[in-house]
């Protein structure tokens, strides 16, 4: 999804911070880039179609004037080729002003008829363009400011947005709003910082404010004020973000994705160990930033039924939750895809906790299932990874999973996170509904603590020698099939979607007692197929698919704790023991790192890959 950034100083270059903030986005996924200055009386722009590192080579060839005002933007192309003139920012016909733009403008061909009428020429093929022209009309309408202009355009406007927009007339004006893509804002003394999220604004401050949807913000150095599009005041609350600068960079690693790997022992850590009660056999839910994260007792006495919605990797964790809490707190668990859920008018039971997943907080499809949700009646939930997230302020429970920024596009250390998470809330609710005593409690939380000495093993040089070793001999697979049952088959298509999204090879996942239905007609020399089975109630009954495969020629990569299963395969890739609840925790880092070898042997893009983003911030 696209990125923004902006800023105001009170003297100085905002150049150079725009860059830096426009490279820390660069992880949402982008096809061009760009960015404006605003030079008295006008802006100046450059973009480029392309990596950022097209722009700076453009800058350095023709330096632009300093300037205490800008704004930057990476463009992830829905309307329009990815072009020098389709990349953001936009500018009226009189470049007066310069504007940038995440989300879709639905009404986007009927405003620009109404404008080419009035004799507005366009010089793009976005839908982008049409708001920068409608500001511009604003402007010429006498709208006082340039904060006016932006609301009385956006009433215009169907559709979803996170805009920015600035000039430089009589005074440097920055403003954005915030329709669905997120949009933050930090103010210090020196200037005010806009972005798509907050990784952008801890160089400047950690002190943020998150817009909400229908908030227009106006930002001077020192001073920011929020209003509705109606023009009425508003105040919004500053979040301490605890992430550090450092969080977001990728120290010795060679990829985002393998350093995030590489600190799943520290997330099982900060997820779970601080939430351990061993004198109660619990555990607590809360957060330092949310407080008790609103699982009160109450609330969980009163759940008679769970409804999981979420996408891609979060919905895997999803079917693991449903494992967890059926089997931990005996509560019935339905789990959707949140872009199915939405619009098939579901018919939920009364008391039903609608539980959304999500790394970001900000995916479209799951915000929008987690609403309809809570206007049948649910209680909206959420685990998810950013404290300030619009997932997080429009939930009345939160887990928060401490997994700190993931920036590579395929998501391996929230994914780890999200299941703990699950097994924590498991817990927590069959401590308060009775169903686990105290004994069965402090078992349960004890087997957290179990896992990390697993976890550093399975990321040790050895281990990932190993898979380096088995990634080579299956490079030039036909394709792939992942297998997995009970609580570990979504563990298979977790391993699916890593390869797929970053190897771009083909790859199935699905529970292994599926094959005779269909699948196993994939199965030939040539075919790799990755079996999950850990010791537990239906290790035999996959040890019997690593059997079926085999024995029409498919290789079979055996991952798990499962001795027999590990013999009969052609790779073994072994496991430590674990609770066969949490076995999914260990079971996913080979997956992990063997997409990742793949993909490296591959010469593909791990962190950005092809076509796809970190954050589905629209549908
Ligand atoms: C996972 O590797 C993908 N990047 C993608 O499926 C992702 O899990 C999905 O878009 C959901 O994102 P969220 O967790 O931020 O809601």
């Amino acid at each position: 999804m696209c990125g923004i950034v902006g800023a105001v100083l009170t003297e100085g270059s905002v150049l150079e911070g725009l860059l830096g903030g426009l490279r820390v986005l660069e992880y949402r996924g982008y096809d061009s880039a760009g960015v404006a200055l605003g030079l008295e009386g006008g802006v100046s722009i450059r973009r480029k179609a392309g990596r950022i590192e097209k722009l700076e080579d453009d800058l350095r060839a023709v330096p632009l004037a300093d300037s205490p005002i800008g704004i930057g933007h990476t463009r992830w192309a829905t309307h329009g080729p990815p072009t020098d003139e389709n990349a953001h920012p936009h500018t009226d016909n009189q470049r007066r002003l310069a504007l940038v733009h995440n989300g879709i403008i639905e009404n986007h061909s009927e405003l620009r008829a109404e404008l080419e009428a009035e004799g507005v020429t366009f010089s793009s093929g976005t839908d982008t363009e049409a708001l920068a022209h409608l500001l511009g009309r604003e402007l010429d309408r006498s709208a006082p400011s340039l904060a006016e202009a932006l609301r009385r355009a956006l009433r215009l406007v169907h559709g979803y947005y996170a805009v920015a927009a600035m000039r430089f007339g009589d005074e440097k004006e920055l403003v954005c709003a915030r329709q669905g893509p997120p949009i933050c804002v930090g103010v210090t003394p020196e200037g005010s910082y806009l972005g798509s999220d907050v990784l952008a604004l801890i160089p400047h401050t950690r002190d943020i404010v998150f817009l909400e949807d229908g908030d227009v913000c106006e930002l001077a150095p020192g001073r920011m004020e929020v209003t509705r599009i109606d023009g009425s005041v508003v105040q919004r609350a500053s979040h301490h973000v605890s992430w550090e600068e450092a969080d977001a960079g990728k120290g010795v690693y060679p990829h985002y994705m393998l350093k995030e790997i590489h600190e799943q022992p520290d997330v099982l850590a900060r997820t779970a160990f601080s939430r351990i009660d061993e004198a109660r056999g619990d555990v607590n839910l809360g957060h330092d930033e949310l407080g008790d994260g609103g699982w009160s007792d109450a609330l969980l006495q009163s759940i008679d039924r769970v409804q999981v919605a979420a996408c891609g990797t979060a919905l895997h964790a999803g079917y693991i939750a449903r494992y967890l809490i059926e089997g931990l707190a005996r509560i019935p668990v339905d789990v959707d895809y949140a872009s199915e859920f939405r619009y098939r008018d579901p018919v939920l039971a009364p008391n039903t906790l609608a539980l959304a997943i999500s790394q970001s907080g900000e995916t479209a499809d799951t915000l929008a299932a987690q609403r309809l949700a809570r206007e049948k009646g649910c209680t909206p939930a959420a685990i998810c990874n950013v404290a300030g997230s619009t997932l997080v302020r429009e939930s009345d429970a939160v887990v928060l999973t401490n997994a700190g920024p993931e920036i590579g596009v395929a998501s391996t250390k929230a994914f780890v996170a999200q299941v703990i998470a699950a097994y924590l809330l498991a817990v927590r609710l069959g401590r308060a509904r009775g169903v686990i005593d105290r004994v069965q409690g402090l078992e349960l939380v004890r087997e957290l603590r179990l896992l990390r000495p697993s976890l550093e093993r399975l990321l040790s040089e050895d281990h990932v020698a190993e898979i380096k070793a088995v990634a080579g001999r299956h490079l030039n697979a036909k394709g792939f099939m992942f297998l997995g049952r009970g609580i570990n088959y979504p563990v298979a298509l977790e391993g699916a979607l890593k390869l797929k999204e970053i190897s771009y090879m083909h790859a199935e996942g699905y529970p292994a007692g599926e094959m005779k239905h269909g699948p196993i007609a994939l199965i030939e020399p040539g075919m790799s197929t990755v079996v999950v089975n850990s010791r537990g109630l239906v290790a035999d009954k996959a040890r019997s698919n690593v059997e079926q495969v085999r024995a029409r020629g498919g290789q079979v990569i055996c991952v798990g704790s499962d001795p027999e299963s590990l013999a009969l395969a052609d790779e073994a890739i072994e496991v430590p023991r674990s609770s066969e609840w949490l076995s999914p925790v260990l079971n996913v880092i080979p997956l992990q790192l063997l997409s990742y070898e793949i993909a490296r042997l591959r010469g593909c893009d791990i962190d950005k890959p092809r076509n796809l983003a970190k954050s589905v911030t629209v549908e």
